[in-house]
């Protein structure tokens, strides 16, 4: 398990706090592997029926460590995200999450698996694959149109600047706008309200709602993990990504 990953399991509810703050709860192997973990256990033991996932307030995730992008060396496909998406796409039982503050690159693609999700006025997403030199990964390029529609998930994939969480309830990626200080309890009824309910008709309904998705989804996740690692190895990203890390304007004047 990771310090920066903290999970608790209590009144049917297991819940999954994000605790990197410093990094704005950017993500690193090791707290990968703890969702990951935390995940399984979730589906695995009976005496839990929903899971909550949350930051701090103020800070959801800011994505992927940048630094780890740059430096880890990893084969194209063997992503340390990936065992964290699986579980994740294929959770059997309800997923709620409470967005406020940064919900950056994998921030916001793993709402897109999670069933219900509540953001603060001023949780502020963005998917900045592209201008990162990347591409989109969790199976986002395949659900984020059939969700927010083609117009819409190309503006917000394409150009991958931040959007409000107004725009990302227009999107259809979150469920309800809740008032900041109200947001953690908020969402945690919901948690308690899904856990209160006859688990297998839960389960059955969030299995039939994802059926006709379900192995596309995977296919698309292991195809985007393919690409996405070739292309960390780009320049373009090298550029990017190493813009940010030295804190100044990336230049992509030189690429054809
Ligand atoms: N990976 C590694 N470090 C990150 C990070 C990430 N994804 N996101 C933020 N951090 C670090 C910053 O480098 C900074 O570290 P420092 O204090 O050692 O300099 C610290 O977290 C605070 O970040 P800062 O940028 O000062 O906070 P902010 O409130 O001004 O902005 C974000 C927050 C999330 C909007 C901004 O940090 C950001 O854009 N992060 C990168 C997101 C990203 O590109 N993720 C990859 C997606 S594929």
């Amino acid at each position: 398990m990771s310090e920066h990953i903290l999970v608790e399991t209590k009144d049917r509810v297991t819940r999954i706090e994000l605790n990197r703050p410093d990094k704005k709860n950017a993500l690193t192997t090791g707290m990968y592997a703890a969702m990951a973990e935390a995940l399984l256990a979730a589906d695995a033991d009976a005496r839990v029926r929903a899971v909550l996932i949350h930051g701090q307030p103020g800070c959801f995730c800011s994505g992927n460590d940048v630094k780890d992008f740059l430096t880890l060396e990893r084969e194209p496909g063997a992503s340390p995200a990936s065992g964290f998406l699986r579980a994740l796409s294929t959770a059997r039982k309800p997923l709620v999450a409470a967005v406020d503050g940064p919900a950056v690159g994998i921030g916001t693609t793993m709402l897109l698996h999670c069933d219900l999700v509540y953001a603060a006025p001023t949780a502020r997403l963005q998917l900045p694959f592209v201008p990162l030199g990347l591409l989109p990964e969790a199976a986002s390029s395949l659900l984020l149109p059939r969700l927010a529609g083609y117009q819409r998930a190309a503006e917000l994939l394409l150009l991958g600047q931040p959007f409000s969480a107004d725009k990302a309830l227009a999107a259809g990626i979150v469920s309800e706008i809740v008032p900041e200080g109200e947001l953690p309890e908020r969402a945690r009824q919901a948690a308690l309200a899904l856990a209160a309910l006859p688990p297998a008709s839960v389960r059955m309904t969030k299995a039939l709602m994802k059926r006709e998705a379900a192995a596309a989804v995977q296919e698309r996740i292991t195809e985007e993990l393919q690409l996405f690692g070739e292309r960390l190895r780009s320049p373009e990203a090298k550029e990017a990504l190493g813009a940010f890390l030295e804190k100044r304007k990336p230049d992509f004047s030189r690429f054809s």
